[in-house]
Formats: structure tokens, C-alpha cells, sequence
């Protein structure tokens, strides 16, 4: 539970929020911070550049100085540094990807009441289809897997592991990184065909074609081909419900070698279920985005696990930002 003391003040903060969300997400969707780049700019260039009204873009540009993204000076606007660092889109530490990814969830987040009445999504993953949508998703989890995994893969013990597989490992980032941590390891990266292209321009870019590929296949409905001494699920248990995740579970743990090592990384809820924060409202946005998904909780992982026979089941220690964790076992 959250333990922050709550009054009016906060309550009516916590209700407006999105305000603060939506001017965040205009700046980005609008490249207003990679417009401005490094020199500061009037809003009359700005409005000419986006082919925007004046008087929208001025009230925009306030609005984000009056955040701290921006700074005005003499009618000009300049980037802060933390807006250029994360904001700007030639920075290698761009963040903007998963910004747009939360923005395009902001209509179902809207009709979280009639999600939780009917026990059904919100969304729907034809919107996924779309270019834009889908790059955001991609670019996004890609950007927070890059932050992540340099940090993650220290903490995980893989010497003397000879090849990886990354169930459901998108543009395969933490294959790529435990791949560079660990010389003598090869890995495979298995996700949707559509994922293909995105992933191998990424492994190339890292030098890596020679030691990791890409294995296109459904992990519900389709076979995994090969075996592996290590099976590592990175954020794919929450998309689907129990029963799934219980099948997918057994199919990576077929494919391990005798003495094989699987790694489960989630947003992880304790036992009674009420929290971390950020894994507990996450549960709410895969209510209103998949049929089955949730958060799980560390005692739902172990059982699910062993009941596929792995044991020697604990907790790597790991902080992260959004309280993911991490779940080994070995069979
Ligand atoms: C939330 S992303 C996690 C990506 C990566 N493991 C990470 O932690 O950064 C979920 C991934 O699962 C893939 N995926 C979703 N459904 C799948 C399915 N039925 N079979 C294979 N991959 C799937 C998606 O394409 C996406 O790359």
C-alpha cells in the first residue's frame, strides 16, 4: 500500500495530473524540444516551423517553461538540460519513444471504468498495427530496456552459459547485453515476425549478427526450435492471464538443457497484492489493453514455475526504477 499521507491538496493533484501528462506529450509529439535543439527560439519561429497557431503554440511553449522543460528568456525559448538529454531526439538518451507509447494509451486509460466493469480491454491491438503506434511501442521498450539492462545484467550470473534464449525479447536488447557482459555466450532472440527487422538492424548495430539471431515464432501457439542452457522472459508474462503464462512457462522450460537456468524479469507484486505501486497500476493498464494480462505477484511466479518442475527458485536482488524484479530457478 501506498504510504504517503493523503489530503485535499494531494487528491486534487493526484486527479489533475494528466494536464501535466497531455503538455509533456504535445511537446514530444509536436518535436517542439528537438525543434528548438540548441539555440533558443521565439514562438513565432516555432509556430511558423510547426505551420501551428501562434497563439496555441505560445501557450504551449509557456506552459512547458512554466514546468521547468523549457526556459524563456526575452521571448525566446531555450531546452533545459534534462530536456535536451531526454527530449531531443538526436540524444542518444531520448526517452520521447515510450512518452508517445504512454500517449497513445491515454484513451483507454479515459474508459478505465467500463474496463473494470466489463473485465475487458479498452483498446484494441488493430491501433497496434498502425506505423506510428507500433514504432513508439518498439522504440520505447527498447529505450527502457537500454537503460535497464547495463544495470540488470551484472547482477546475473551466466559464466560458463553457452546459449541464451530470449523468449518474447523484442528487438533483443538484454541478449545483446548479456551476450557483450558474457564473451563465450551465444543467444536467440524468439518474438513475432513482425519484430524481425527491428531486431536484426539492432543486433548488427551492437556487432553481434555472428552470435545472436532471431527465431521468428507465437510463444503461445508455435514450437521453439533448439535447446539452451539459459531461458530468460523479460516483461512477457504480464500480457497474458494465468493459464498462458503456466504453458509458456513449460515450453521454455522444455527447451532447457538438464542444469538450465531460467530467469523470469517482471513487474513483480507482493503476495497480497497491493502493491509496489508502479506494478499495481500497471496490472490496470494490461486490463485495458490485453484479454488476460496482469501483474503477478512473486508467490504466483515461484508456483507457476514450479509447477514446471524448475527448483532452487529465489529472488535476485535487483532496484529498478519501476520495481521490476527478477525470478531464477534451474531444473
Ligand atoms: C513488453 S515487450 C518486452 C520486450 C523485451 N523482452 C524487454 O523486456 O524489453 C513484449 C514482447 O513480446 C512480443 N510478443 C507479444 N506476443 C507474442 C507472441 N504471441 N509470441 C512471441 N512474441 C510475442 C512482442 O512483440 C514484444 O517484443
Amino acid at each position: 500500500m501506498e504510504s504517503n499521507e493523503w489530503n485535499p491538496g494531494k487528491l486534487l493533484e493526484t486527479s489533475g495530473s494528466y494536464w501535466k501528462s497531455c503538455t509533456l506529450h504535445a511537446g514530444v509529439k509536436l518535436g517542439i524540444f528537438s525543434l528548438i535543439g540548441d539555440r533558443p527560439r521565439t514562438g513565432q519561429e516555432i509556430a511558423e516551423d510547426l505551420g501551428g497557431d501562434l497563439r496555441g503554440v505560445t501557450m504551449l511553449l509557456n506552459a512547458l517553461s512554466a514546468m521547468g522543460l523549457l526556459s524563456k528568456k526575452e521571448n525566446a525559448y531555450a531546452n533545459t538540460d534534462i530536456s535536451k538529454t531526454f527530449l531531443k531526439k538526436d540524444s542518444p538518451q531520448y526517452l520521447g519513444y515510450m512518452l508517445l507509447h504512454h500517449h497513445h494509451l491515454v484513451e483507454s486509460w479515459s474508459k478505465l471504468d467500463q474496463g473494470v466493469l466489463t473485465g475487458r480491454p479498452t483498446r484494441s491491438r488493430s491501433g497496434f498495427n498502425e506505423e506510428v503506434v507500433r514504432e513508439s511501442f518498439l522504440m520505447g521498450m527498447f529505450n527502457m530496456a537500454m537503460n535497464l539492462a547495463p544495470r540488470i545484467v551484472p547482477e546475473i550470473a551466466l559464466s560458463g552459459r553457452k546459449h541464451l534464449l530470449d523468449l518474447g525479447g523484442g528487438p533483443g536488447t538484454y541478449a545483446i547485453h548479456f551476450c557483450l557482459k558474457n564473451p563465450g555466450l551465444k543467444a536467440t532472440v524468439y518474438d513475432l515476425p513482425t519484430t524481425r527487422a527491428f531486431a536484426e538492424k539492432t543486433i548488427s548495430r551492437f556487432g553481434l549478427s555472428d552470435r545472436v539471431d532471431f527465431q521468428e515464432g507465437d510463444y503461445l501457439e508455435g514450437t521453439i526450435q533448439g535447446t539452451f542452457d539459459v531461458v530468460w522472459l523479460s516483461h512477457i508474462l504480464h500480457g497474458e492471464g494465468p493459464e498462458d503464462c503456466q504453458q509458456m512457462i513449460g515450453k521454455a522450460v522444455s527447451r532447457l538443457a538438464p542444469g538450465g537456468l531460467i530467469l523470469i524479469h517482471e513487474f513483480i507484486l507482493n503476495d497480497e497484492m497491493d502493491g509496489p505501486l508502479f506494478p499495481a497500476i500497471f496490472s490496470l493498464n494490461m486490463l485495458l489493453g490485453t484479454e488476460n494480462g496482469q501483474s503477478y505477484s512473486d508467490r504466483q511466479i515461484r508456483e507457476m514455475l514450479a509447477q514446471a518442475g524448475v527448483r532452487d527458485i529465489r529472488r535476485i536482488p535487483v532496484q529498478t526504477p519501476n520495481d521490476s524484479g527478477i525470478i531464477q530457478g534451474r531444473i
